[in-house]
């Protein structure tokens, strides 16, 4: 939800700092803070609203020069986007500035106790019981390292904090619980962030922190310990993109950029998974054939768009493999008493790696003794670290809050699992698998016809800027496409959006339908003839009663020429591929509308790229 960065080396910090705040601003905008150490004096700079906000004021007052800070753009959760509640917070003496992301749970009882100890507390965060927390334990002439150890021993709660003191301006100190934390190892200068784009211009060499942990980064040192103080051992790790790959590079906005760079992620995904001798290798599967054969079921769980991802990839693996999925909001799971056994898999799909409730879900999963595999775009995240086996997208960074190439990359991801799992079981012939990886990877280049093809939808968009409300309907895996039309939609261009099964539409939605309200149609393709007419039945019900049709179907498909208003041609592909191409026109389509209406694409209102609070 935040974005935290602190930085101890030899260049300015105030640079560094702003700079990776301006690489994390996804990760929250309602504020941004800075605090540097100079002169045995912390030195705050924090303003309401977006980075700029915070830039301005930085232009208009300098902070002294330091080589020492940290930083954080901000995601309320206790206390409106104001000045006062932006991080970072102090303490009564203005000693110390910390930084948090998460949720401190047992808040109220530290602010009363801290109440009655003489500490006057001005913001409404649960941040600030924090500050105060660590003057305490600093007064009694303990560094502060430890003083942060002895201050994690006493928080409830999910939390990365980062804090600085100005009586040890060499050192930067961190803790993480339940919430993101990586460390960029430097030449003569050490980062710490919560996600490696905040230090990919500087270093690509980076640390993996685990649960329950205290970093201390100076110049020339990083140090790991528990919050005991014992030393622990850490995972490095070199990241796989460059700097280049988190910039606009000429977009008017990342999600743009994002689609466009959606055959690549489909094909990196694929890359190297399919051996010379016809086999699927998946290098981080971590769970042995023997395993595999022991599955009974597999639970999807996800969030949001990962979610829509995991209803495609149900169709894949149910046909595949014979073994039953189930797909569930991880934000649902725990809380019903799910049946799990050894035999269940659960596989969790995250782009961040980070999102609170599906985290909570497969530790959930793993106390019931199910095992756990991770579909995850982001190398040292904490859940692919906590389950037995991941399969990473190879998407690269996506910056725009909305999720756009990491969906497909998810699908494509699931789709491997999927075909191991025939290969391993022996529920596909090795020719069947090897088919269905040469289908895939035809997949970027109809994307590419896709994206080249899009300006008839950029108008469409841009002639629809007075309509309130537009449904989207699919059936089969085009149901969740219709499901992530709306999602994108509404998150972009906070219009009303609801993605239907078009069978479901005479169950009522279809009370909706009037001339005012464009219906998207996904048709499948003619090769799943008795879906194929039932979704053209679909199209002339809603037709009839006046609603504007916008139809989606592959090339040569005739039936549907008649009943669309507006015609969307896609390249000719397998059923079960349909998704990957027929998503983009509407990623495209509310990519445009949003801006056409002015919002704000990368940065929607509301929203945080990464949830990491239930
Ligand atoms: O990082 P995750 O994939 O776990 O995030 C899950 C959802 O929060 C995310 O997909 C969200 O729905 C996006 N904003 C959709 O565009």
């Amino acid at each position: 939800m935040c974005g935290i960065v602190g930085y101890v080396g030899d260049k300015q910090a105030q640079e560094v700092v702003v700079e990776g705040l301006r690489r994390l601003e996804y990760r929250g905008y309602d504020s941004a803070g800075i605090a540097l150490v100079e002169g045995g004096v912390v030195h705050t700079t924090k303003r309401a609203g977006k980075l700029a906000n915070l830039d301005k004021a930085l232009a208009d007052e300098p902070l002294p020069e330091s080589t020492t800070g940290l930083g954080h753009t901000r995601w309320a959760t206790h206390g409106p986007p104001t000045d006062l509640n932006a991080h970072p917070h102090t303490d009564c003496t203005g000693r110390v500035a910390l930084v948090h992301n998460g949720i401190i749970e047992n808040f109220a009882q530290l602010r009363i106790a801290l109440g009655g100890r003489g500490h006057t507390l001005t913001s409404d965060t649960d941040t600030e019981a924090v500050a105060h927390l660590l003057e305490e334990e600093l007064g009694g002439g303990t560094d502060l390292a430890q003083a942060m150890r002895a201050v994690c021993r006493q928080l409830q709660g999910a939390f990365t904090l980062v804090a600085i003191d100005g009586d040890q301006p060499d050192v930067v100190v961190a803790a993480r619980r339940n919430s993101p934390l990586v460390v960029g190892r430097g030449n003569g200068e050490n980062f710490v962030a919560s996600d490696v784009a905040a230090f990919i211009s500087h270093t690509r060499d980076a640390i993996e922190l685990g649960q329950d942990q205290v970093v201390t980064i100076s110049r020339d040192d990083v140090v790991v310990t528990d919050y005991d103080g014992a030393p622990v051992d850490v995972r490095e790790f070199h990241v796989d993109w460059d700097a280049a790959a988190a910039e606009k590079g000429g977009y008017a906005w990342f999600m743009l950029k994002e689609i466009d760079e959606q055959p690549q992620a489909v094909s990196d995904t694929l890359l190297g998974r399919y051996s010379p001798d016809g086999r699927l290798q998946l290098d981080e599967m971590r769970l042995s054939d023997d395993e595999l054969r022991e599955i009974d079921k597999v639970i999807i769980i996800a969030c949001g768009t990962a979610f829509y991802a995991g209803l495609v990839a149900k169709y894949a693996i149910e046909h595949w493999t014979r073994i039953p999925c189930e797909v569930e909001l991880a934000s649902e799971f725990r809380y019903r008493d799910p049946v799990l056994s050894h035999g269940t898999l659960v596989v969790a799909i995250s782009q961040s790696g980070e999102t609170m409730d599906t985290l909570m879900a497969i530790r959930h999963a793993r106390q019931q003794g199910s095992r756990v595999l991770a579909v995850c775009n982001t190398n040292g995240s904490t859940i692919p670290r906590e389950s037995d086996a991941v399969i990473y997208t190879h998407a690269g960074p996506e910056v725009a809050v909305a999720g756009t190439k990491t969906f497909l990359a998810q699908i494509v991801a699931c789709y491997l699992l999927g075909l191991y799992l025939a290969q391993v079981r022996g529920t596909k012939f090795g020719d069947e698998i090897a088919g269905i990886v040469g289908q895939l990877q035809q997949i970027p280049a109809a994307i590419q016809r896709v994206l080249a093809e899009a300006e008839p939808v950029r108008e469409l968009a841009r002639s629809l800027v007075d309509t309130r409300s537009v449904l989207f309907l699919g059936r089969h895996v085009g149901y969740p496409v219709a499901l992530e039309g709306a999602l994108k939609l509404k998150e972009l261009a906070y219009i009303h959006a609801e993605g239907f099964a078009a069978g479901e539409l005479k169950h009522g939605p279809i009370a909706l339908i009037d001339h005012r309200v464009p219906v998207f149609v996904v048709v499948p393709p003619k090769g799943r003839d008795m879906l194929h007419d039932k979704v053209v039945s679909n199209i002339q019900e809603i037709r009839a009663r006046g609603a504007r049709t916008i139809v989606l179907a592959e090339d040569g498909d005739e039936d549907v020429v008649a009943y669309a208003d507006e015609l969307i041609r896609l390249p000719k592909v397998p059923t079960l591929l349909q998704p990957l191409v027929a998503t983009v026109p509407l990623q495209i389509f509310a990519c445009e509308l949003a801006d056409a209406l002015g919002r704000d694409v990368d940065q929607p209102r509301n929203l945080a790229k990464s949830v990491t609070v239930e």
